[in-house]
Order: C-alpha cells, then sequence, then structure tokens
C-alpha cells in the first residue's frame, strides 16, 4: 500500500469542464424500464435496506430455478467469505437458451456473428441449443463433467460463445484466454488452472490479419500435461499440426454418429464456479478470478436489461473482446439470460476502414452500442465524414467501459454518434465485480459527461480517505464497496486459505472490499473515477500489472532491472513507459528497443509492448530497496520539475532523479 499514486497527480476528468449536465431525452425516455429518477431512487432504496428481500425478489424474477435456495445471503469481509442463494439449484446454459424455446423466442436471433471479413451468420436461440448441445456432449463424451476446468483460446468466432454455454451446460468451468496473448501467457493460465480440455482454432482472422492460434497453443501444450484433448475450430480451413489422440476438429466432432442434438442439464448449485478469468494484479502472477452460477447470472442479466434498457426487438451490440469480462457479461451472458440479440464482431473497429462500427450499426439496426473510450477516440480521430456517411438512427443507448471517458470522446460519442439524442451509459465495474456497479440508467440519469454517475441498485460504494476514515464531498479517495454484491467474485483459483484473496481485496481497508481504483464523488453523490492507485495500467481498456511486464524485461539477455509505469496517451489513455537498467557491460544498442518488444509479445501479447523505453544507470531507490516509482510515473508524464516530486528524503541517492530526468527521450 505504500508508495501509491497519488490520486490528485491522476490523469482525470475535473469536475469544473462538466458544469454540463445531459437530461435523457424523451427519445430515450419513451417505452424505457425505468423512466425518472424516482423509479431510480425508490429501487435503490429498496436494494440497500432491504437487500437479502430486494435481491431473492430479482433472483425469482430473472433467473430460473429448479430448486429454490436455503438461504439468500451470508457473508463476511473480514475473513472472506460470500455466499449467495446458498442451496438454490439452476444453470446457466438453461437460463441463456432452453427457457428461451419454450418463451416464444425460438426462432429469434440470439447471436449474430459478423465477420472480419463481412459476412454474417445468424443463429436463431434454437440453432443456438443445437450447437451448444452437440458440443456439451462432445465434452462429456472425454470425459469432461461437473468442476472439470476447460480452457478456451478462440478468437471471436461463434464457437466460442458455443464453448462457454456448453461448458456451463454440464457444469464445467470455462478458462477463457484471451487469443492475443502469447503461447507463454497461456501455458501459465492452463497451467495454473489445470484444464483438462483446450478448445482453440487453427487460426484467428482480424483487420485481414491471420493469427497462427494453433501454433502458439502447440508452443504452450508443450508443458501442458494437464490437457488430454485439444478441440480446433477450423476458421481459416488452413492445415495446421495435428498431433494423433490429442487434436481433433470441432466441426468434426460435433458431427459424429454418437453425438446426440440433446444433451441434459447439470443442475448446478447457485455458488458453483461458472468460470476461471485470469487478470493482473499488482504482483507478478496473474489472478484467477472465479465466478458463481447464480449471482453472476443475476446481475449480468439484470443490469442488461436496465443499464441498456433492452426490449425484446433490440438488436444490442458490444464490440469487446470475449477474452476480457465484458465479452463474456455483455455479449454472451447477461444479453442471452435476458433472451435478447446480441452481435458478436470478430473484426477490427479500422478494418476495411473507420466505417466499420458504423456499418455494423447500419446493417443489423442496432439500438445499443457498448464500447470503450480507446475505441471512441482512436474513430474520433479519423474524421466525422466515416459516422456521416451512415444511418445511425437505429441507436438508442451507447454505452462506455473500460477507463474514464475524457469529456472531449464524451461529447463526440453524444453528438456525432448518438446525434443528441440517445444516452451515453458509462458503466464502471471491474473483472472481480462481474457485472456493472456504477452507472447512469440511460432513460433516468441526468449525464455528466465523465462520470460514471451512481450506483446500480444494490451496490454500495465508499469513497475511502484513509484506512478508517471516509472521504469528503469533492475530495478524492480510494473506492470501496461495503456489501456485498451477487455477481461479485468469489475466491481466486488455486489460493489455498483465501490469503491472496484476503490481502488483494480486503485487507487495505478492513471490512471493505477494495477495488483498487481512486474515485471521488460530487455533492449530488455522483462518483468521478480518476484511475488505478495500484501498480495496474489500463491500456486501451485493458488491465496489465506492470510487475509483469518487468519480469519479461528482465528476462532479456543484458537487462538488470526495470520498472514500468503507465502514463496518459492520448489514444490507448495510458501507455506503457519502461525504464531499463542494463547489466555491467551490457550494451544498450539500437536493436534494444526492437528486442524489448520481442520478449514482451512472446511472455504476454502485443498489448502489453512498452511505447516508451528509456535506458537509465540506476532507478531511484529508498533506503529499504523500494523503487519510488511516483517519481517515474511524473518524469514519464513529463512532469520534470523535482518541485513537483514531493519528499524525497528517503532516497539512497537523489542524483539518480537528475539523471533519469535529463536523459529522458523525447518524443
Ligand atoms: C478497471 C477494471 C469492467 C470491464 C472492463 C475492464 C477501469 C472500467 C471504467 C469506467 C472509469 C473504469 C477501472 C477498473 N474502469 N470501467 N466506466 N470508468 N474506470 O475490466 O480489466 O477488470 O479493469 O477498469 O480502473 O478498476 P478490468
Amino acid at each position: 500500500m505504500s508508495d501509491q499514486k497519488n490520486p490528485s497527480t491522476q490523469q482525470s476528468a475535473k469536475p469544473e469542464k462538466t458544469a454540463m449536465v445531459y437530461e435523457p431525452t424523451e427519445y430515450v425516455r419513451q417505452g424505457s424500464w425505468i423512466d425518472s429518477m424516482e423509479t431510480y431512487r425508490d429501487l435503490y432504496q429498496q436494494s440497500v435496506d432491504n437487500p437479502e428481500k430486494f435481491w431473492a425478489e430479482q433472483a425469482e424474477r430473472f433467473l430460473y430455478w429448479k430448486e429454490p435456495w436455503d438461504k439468500v445471503l451470508d457473508w463476511d469481509f473480514n475473513d472472506p467469505h460470500i455466499s449467495w442463494f446458498a442451496g438454490g439449484k439452476t444453470n446457466v446454459s438453461y437460463n441463456c437458451i432452453d427457457r428461451h424455446l419454450k418463451d416464444g423466442r425460438r426462432n429469434k436471433a440470439a447471436l449474430i456473428w459478423e465477420s472480419d471479413e463481412r459476412r454474417s451468420k445468424v443463429y436463431t436461440y434454437q440453432a443456438l441449443y443445437t450447437r451448444v448441445c452437440r458440443l456439451a456432449n462432445v465434452l462429456k463424451s472425454y470425459g469432461v463433467g461437473k468442476g472439470d476446468v476447460v480452457a478456451i483460446y478462440l478468437p471471436m468466432v461463434p464457437e466460442l460463445a458455443f464453448a462457454m454455454l456448453a461448458c456451463a451446460r454440464i457444469g464445467a468451468i470455462h478458462a477463457i484466454v484471451f487469443s492475443g496473448f502469447s503461447a507463454q501467457a497461456l501455458r501459465d493460465r492452463i497451467q495454473a488452472s489445470g484444464a483438462k480440455v483446450l478448445i482453440t482454432a487453427d487460426n484467428g482472422m482480424r483487420g485481414g490479419r491471420l493469427n497462427p492460434i494453433k501454433a502458439q497453443a502447440d508452443e504452450a501444450l508443450l508443458e501442458c500435461p494437464s490437457i488430454q484433448k485439444v478441440i480446433v475450430v477450423s476458421r481459416t480451413q488452413q492445415q495446421v499440426d495435428m498431433e494423433p489422440g490429442r487434436d481433433v476438429y470441432y466441426h468434426e466432432e460435433v458431427a459424429r454418429k454418437d453425438i446426440s442434438r440433446h444433451c441434459d442439464i447439470e443442475w448446478t448449485e447457485a455458488n458453483d464456479p461458472l468460470f476461471i478469468l485470469y487478470t493482473s494484479g499488482s504482483t507478478g502472477k496473474p489472478k484467477g478470478i472465479v465466478h458463481s452460477t447464480a449471482g453472476y447470472l443475476l446481475q449480468a442479466s439484470m443490469s442488461s436489461k436496465y443499464v441498456f434498457d433492452l426490449h425484446d426487438d433490440d438488436v444490442y451490440f458490444c464490440t469487446a473482446d470475449i477474452g476480457w469480462v465484458t465479452g463474456h457479461s455483455y455479449i454472451v451472458y447477461g444479453p442471452l439470460a435476458q433472451g435478447a440479440t446480441s452481435v458478436m464482431f470478430e473484426g477490427v473497429p479500422t478494418y476495411p476502414d473507420a466505417g466499420r462500427l458504423w456499418d455494423i450499426v447500419e446493417r443489423h439496426g442496432v439500438n445499443q452500442f457498448y464500447t470503450a473510450p480507446t475505441a471512441i477516440r482512436s474513430l474520433m480521430r479519423s474524421g466525422n465524414e466515416f459516422p456521416a456517411a451512415y444511418d445511425l438512427s437505429s441507436l438508442r443507448v451507447l454505452g462506455s467501459v473500460g477507463e474514464p471517458i475524457n469529456p472531449a470522446a464524451w461529447e463526440w460519442f453524444y453528438h456525432e454518434i448518438g446525434h443528441d439524442r440517445c444516452s451515453v451509459v458509462d458503466t464502471w465495474w471491474q473483472t472481480e465485480t462481474g457485472a456493472h456497479m456504477i452507472t447512469n440508467l440511460p432513460a433516468a440519469t441526468p449525464m455528466k459527461p465523465s462520470s460514471a454517475t451512481l450506483p446500480f441498485f444494490g451496490v454500495q460504494p465508499i469513497v475511502m480517505e484513509s484506512e478508517h476514515k471516509e472521504a469528503a464531498t469533492g475530495e478524492d479517495g480510494r473506492l470501496c464497496i461495503k456489501f456485498p454484491w451477487p455477481s461479485m467474485v468469489r475466491h481466486l483459483w488455486d489460493d489455498p486459505g483465501n490469503t491472496r484473496f484476503k490481502e488483494t481485496y480486503f485487507s487495505a481497508f478492513p471490512g471493505l472490499y477494495f477495488s483498487g481504483d481512486a474515485a471521488m464523488v460530487d455533492e449530488d453523490g455522483y462518483y468521478w473515477l480518476k484511475g488505478r492507485v495500484d501498480d495496474v495500467i489500463n491500456v486501451s481498456g485493458h488491465r496489465i500489472g506492470t510487475a509483469e511486464i518487468e519480469a519479461a524485461l528482465n528476462s532479456s539477455p543484458g537487462v538488470a532491472e526495470s520498472a514500468v509505469v503507465g502514463f496518459p496517451h492520448e489514444i490507448k489513455g495510458e501507455g506503457i513507459y519502461a525504464y531499463i537498467v542494463m547489466k555491467h557491460g551490457a550494451e544498450a544498442d539500437e536493436d534494444l528497443e526492437h528486442r524489448l518488444a520481442g520478449v514482451v509479445r512472446r511472455n504476454i501479447g502485443p498489448i502489453a509492448k512498452p511505447d516508451v523505453v528509456h535506458v537509465v544507470n540506476e532507478l531511484p531507490k529508498t533506503r529499504s530497496g523500494k523503487i519510488m516509482r511516483r517519481i517515474l510515473r511524473k518524469i514519464a508524464a513529463g512532469i520534470t520539475d523535482k518541485e513537483q516530486f514531493g519528499d524525497l528524503s528517503t532516497l539512497v541517492d537523489e542524483d539518480v532523479v537528475d539523471e533519469i530526468i535529463e536523459t529522458r527521450p523525447t518524443k
């Protein structure tokens, strides 16, 4: 907890810039689920006055239960333990598919898949059922059952959604690894999860470029003895190495004569794990966030409905990759639990040109469009002629997630994409929270650009100034949550005694869940998020631990040590700035930057590549040997006036700081 970022120096939206308040328009309010602040406030009050009653009612309303629960909630944030709907039996696949076959949605489009090449495929709920059942039966035929882990390393192909729901159907736990991660990152996650089966593809296809996924998987699998079977989706029909006895083709397996198109549901207990998703933290190893069955689905479903004001005729489009939590909750589970039509996009926003997303909006008649500030900023840069060339009149709700949205990006989104009549929902949440936590409701909440506004139902945030003291209105502090919410992380995978779980989330502020974010609450009770206060960099809305990048850099020959910090970046939000100390006698030649980029790409993936490499003689260290990161962050941000560095008296050698300032690369 020492040497944390000072929130007040974070790149953030200043409230004075936002005297501007935007009221939801009549267009958005018409026919909306929650159309006034009174309704929101009334429901919110109920949800915090009597959370158990509130959530029990929602659980009845939003989910199908095979067997009722015995106890709504059991929790402890000191010796962390969270249980929702204990004893209740349900199944996520049943809730996302089977019940819609009986409620009139059988022939409704569940997924619209838009390929990189601009082809689309539509899967109705009935088609989804058959696909999922067949794959579930294939998994069963390999002996996969309740509690087994299935690793998934797939690009954005429809089989990715089928695989998730197939696992859920038989009570298996999926662990999806983003297809942009490297072989080594995949290996680490498979080893940590103990997965028995891997589902992958021959290649990925993004922006016209092939990503050799199977080759990466093969490299990872050299050191993954737990994997017994590898199912390969043939995306590009290219020849890839297949290991006899281990590797099988997806399309051949699901077509096997012994594979039925029906698959019985494995009823799972409400708290049984649905999935593991690895995410970065302050320390080296990524954490395996474990999400539950019922609580997770309940909040993902309910927030999908209210935050996007999702109606039955709507077409909903989230641009995230399913390799991150946004895709889990808001491409697959939330929308499908709602019986919605969800668009899944394989490609990139700029291919073949910067009109691609607007082309999708027009062709599919998208009503809700959910994306990240980094995408907005990059499209904004491409010019207004792109959105202007498309019919965007179907849009009603625009969503933002991943980092604080800067006012300029917010305004552009609101005016150029929403044509001054759509609402922009700014949704704050995390991999750990599973679903939206702080967000406006599109037809109810007045919007202040750059503020995530107010808590979602049942969510009880608190901003802390120090361990036991709440921050005053208008003052920056640390964002914590006081009370459990249904879609909350339940524990970390492979964390005996809950040690790391407790240490990471429940130790800085006793009795509270600590988010790792800085925040401020204004006089209207609106929350303003100010970025991470731990050693996590938010690059294009993706969380990357500085420790992971440093470990990669340090493994490069010639590097003695390194320190990685974030710095404000126009498009990515935060960029990666790497300070490198070379070993004695090793030379920082012209090729160094390239070599370091390579080692990071191999260890983690291209997203973690440093934007700036700064070779220094020494890192500023305290007498106790800790790197003083706050100084490095300032220098990376272009602040070179030592007056602004705060107390330097604990440094071993202040001259080190001068040397770093003098050698700062200017580009
Ligand atoms: C971190 C969580 C949740 C899905 C995507 C990222 C930042 C996320 C917002 C927002 C300000 C935001 C926070 C948070 N963040 N949404 N609307 N406003 N900051 O999930 O990888 O777990 O990252 O993203 O810093 O802690 P994640």
